[in-house]
């Protein structure tokens, strides 16, 4: 780097690369929800049921809205002890404490989102 540059130039440049990508990328689905399916703790969302609430979605969207909704199990979503999480695309908004009951109430999320295009 010259000397005297101002550094943060270079990481703004960086930072609004990544953001154009990542809007790139997320343009392919109109909405896109991950559910934290992590394993391994005694909090962790896979322990209250996740995993199946993340399956029953995938094929409740599948069949409703086809490819333009994507419904992927994620990682840890940080917020372990406000399982289950989620967080849905492109809005970032994120749902805690949600429970095998809150299956259709995220169905509707993503349905109103989606008639509101
Ligand atoms: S285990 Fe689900 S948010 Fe951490």
């Amino acid at each position: 780097m010259a000397r005297g540059a101002n550094p943060f130039i270079t990481h703004e440049k960086m930072y609004n690369e990544i953001k154009r990508n990542y809007y790139n990328y997320m343009s392919r689905y109109q909405q896109h929800l991950f559910i934290c399916t992590n394993e391994g703790k005694e909090i962790c969302c896979s322990a209250k049921g996740s995993a199946q609430m993340a399956k029953n979605l995938k094929l409740r969207c599948r069949q409703a809205f086809g490819q333009e909704v994507r419904i992927n199990r994620s990682g840890c979503l940080g917020s372990c002890k406000n399982g289950i999480v989620a967080v849905l695309y492109p809005e970032g908004k994120y749902f805690e404490n949600l429970s095998e009951r809150d299956e259709d109430m995220l169905f509707a999320e993503v349905a109103k989102r989606m008639g509101d295009k």
